[in-house]
């Protein structure tokens, strides 16, 4: 995840870019950069690694002057934050200018035939290839040229391009990646979000897959990647420019919870290609013979990462038929483990830098276990010292509830037992394509699920006031419990335990009375009877109940109703139900974060509190 933006008018372009990527650095701080075209047709560019910041201080030693300019703010996925990683990318001949936002799967391919060509790359990202791409196919024409570059290009990407000979031009097109135009009086410009540009404007196109925009000073011309024209309705922003940062958001943490279909398919992409062809996951640094020959994983981590790792777990065990156990990373250390030959220890965090995290993964290298990472920043001190690293490039995650990033590690994992199964043979090909098909389904399903939120918004009315809250399930879903339970205490400090639907009995059933809430999930799949049997159980006692079920299911709203109870007793109420369309069971932990997100999100609103900063907590824990 990244930002763009760009300019073209009479105003400089480079105060315009820098305080557009001020508004845009939620989705990067790795480095920044501008470039600007200037009167007498020179490109000049200035880059610096490290927050945005520091290149404002470089811009006022050394002022960028030209009215055509776009600019780049990087969170670094192909290529370590550095001076020559950072955009814009710029092509052999120094005449085009590329800002990019995604990943291009295929740039080693393309990459090879442009060197084949004699092109020389200066940096190890993908994105440079597009430069060099449109470098190749340009004859004149901008536009084409960056049309005919897009069509040689696979995965997911939105790029702002201009050229020292089209001057006053700037072309921009999209692929999955965010991408608006807004519209001024003499001036037109590009963003990844509105909130960036809402200060110059509040009129936008929204740009389509496969969509292109070229811009002048004058007006803006939008066509597909065959050239005709597409006629787009105006889209006038609803929110002032003082609520941009948050792209309109009230918190951070909505923002993110609603970015999911976009960081979803960011983390499929280049590993998911298609239902047919094999799942592919670079940088584990394990070969395919000690994926066949390893004995045991411990996944390891700390709070929502560590939920993730649960799932992981169960997923590794079933899929990949690999002996698994999850271990806190807190308490994996002092229990000072055995580690056989052919370990593979999984450590999973956002941020990789969680103390507790990397002290167990210090102890497990040091007892001979292979690291594998999985994490969200790049270069951090847990990807250094780990023998392989996934990320799950869901870009920087701003609130302090983790929200993407759950969902993110959580499909990581998955698809990391499902890549295992495929080398290890325990799955057949027709159940792997199935899993392929259905990984590509996610992020319209997590659009979908986004849609409901009014609803859930409906139910957190209902029980907003309560003191406790019990959430269940059963087999994969139990860390979607736990998860649900941690985000519903951190940020609206209601008392929630997260448990196995099979201990309630042994406990925790013990605090159902009309102030503490159940949540239960209860949607189609192996255990779904069981389910019902414990919802039966907790309305017996009167517990108000929250069920997250599938659509359509016409037994859960009056599971354990007693039409004889007392009108005002929950035993007598049906369910308030959180309808969650059909999953496969096995990825519902994916999408299951969702909702539930979304329903303490609410409670949290609805009772007042810091959700972005919730009491006592930081982001990143650095102690022990
Ligand atoms: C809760 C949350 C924390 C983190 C935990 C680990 O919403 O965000 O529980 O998951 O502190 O942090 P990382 O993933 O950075 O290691």
């Amino acid at each position: 995840m990244c930002g763009i933006v760009g300019y073209v008018g009479k105003r400089q372009a480079s105060g315009i870019c820098l305080d557009g990527l001020k508004r845009l650095e939620y989705r990067g701080y790795d480095s920044a950069g501008i470039s600007v075209l200037t009167e007498d047709g020179q490109l000049n560019s200035l880059k610096t690694v490290g927050k945005l910041s520091i290149l404002c201080e470089a811009l006022q030693q050394k002022p960028l002057s030209g009215a055509l300019g776009i600019g780049h703010t990087r969170w670094a996925t192909h290529g370590r934050p550095s001076q020559e990683n950072s955009h814009p990318h710029i092509s052999g001949n120094s005449r085009i200018a590329v800002v990019h936002n995604g990943i291009i799967e295929n740039y080693q391919e393309l990459r090879e035939g442009l060197i084949r060509d004699g092109v020389k790359f200066a940096s190890q990202t993908d994105s440079e290839t597009m430069a060099h791409l449109v470098q190749k196919h340009y004859d004149g024409d901008l536009r084409e040229a960056v049309c005919r570059a897009v069509r040689e290009l696979h995965g997911a990407f939105a790029f702002g391009v201009i050229c020292a000979d089209s001057p006053g031009q700037l072309v921009a097109v999209r692929r999955f990646s965010p991408l608006v135009v807004g519209i001024g009086e003499g001036e037109n410009f590009i963003a990844s979000d509105m909130g960036a540009i809402r200060k110059e404007t509040d009129k936008v196109y929204v740009i389509d897959d496969n969509e292109v925009a070229s811009l002048t000073a004058e007006g803006v011309e939008l066509t597909g990647l065959d050239g005709a024209a597409i006629e787009r309705e105006v889209f006038v922003i609803p929110w002032p420019a003082e609520a941009a940062e948050k792209g309109g958001h009230k918190h951070f943490m909505h923002k993110e919870i609603h970015e999911q279909p976009d960081t979803i398919r960011a983390c499929l992409t280049g590993r998911v290609a298609s239902p047919d062809r094999p799942i592919m996951l670079d940088g584990l640094g394990l070969s395919e013979d000690e994926i066949r020959n390893m004995r045991r994983v411990v996944f390891t981590a700390c709070g929502t990462a560590y939920h993730a790792g649960m799932t992981g777990r169960f997923l590794m065990e079933k899929l990949a038929r690999i002996p698994s156990e999850v271990d806190l990373a807190a308490e994996l250390r002092d229990r000072d483990p055995m580690v056989l030959d052919h370990t593979l220890c999984v450590v999973i965090s956002q941020s990789g830098e969680t103390a507790d995290t990397l002290a167990a993964l210090r102890s497990m290298k040091e007892k001979g276990a292979k690291i594998l990472a999985v994490l969200n920043v790049v270069d951090s001190s847990i990807a250094r010292e780990s023998d392989g690293v996934i990320y799950i490039q869901a870009g920087p995650e701003i609130g302090v509830a983790s929200t993407k990033c759950y969902t993110s590690q959580t499909l990581t994992l998955t698809m990391l037992a499902l890549y295992f199964s495929q080398v290890r043979g325990t799955l057949t090909e027709d159940e792997l394509r199935s899993y392929r098909q259905e990984l590509l389904r996610l992020p319209e399903s997590a659009k979908v699920l986004l849609a409901r939120e009014d609803a859930i918004r409906e139910v957190a009315l209902k029980h907003y006031e309560r003191t406790d809250a019990l959430y269940l399930a059963r087999g994969v879903n139990v860390p979607s419990a736990m998860e649900g339970a941690l985000k519903m205490k951190e940020i609206s400090y209601i008392h929630a335990e997260g448990y196995s639907a099979g201990e309630m009995k042994h406990g925790p059933i013990a605090l159902i009375e009309p102030k503490c809430f159940t949540v239960a999930i209860a949607i189609a799949g192996e255990v779904y009877e069981k389910m019902i049997g414990n919802i039966m159980e907790i309305k017996a006692r009167s517990g108000p109940m929250i069920v997250v079920a599938t659509d359509g299911d016409a037994r859960i709203p009056d599971a354990g109703v007693d039409p004889h109870a007392e009108s005002d007793d929950f035993s007598a109420q049906p369910n308030d139900m959180v309808w969650v369309p059909p999953m496969p069971e096995m990825l519902s932990p994916i999408l299951l974060g969702i909702p539930l997100q979304l329903l303490s999100y609410h409670t949290a609103d609805l009772r007042g509190k810091d959700i972005d900063q919730p009491r006592n907590l930081a982001k990143t824990v650095t102690v022990e």
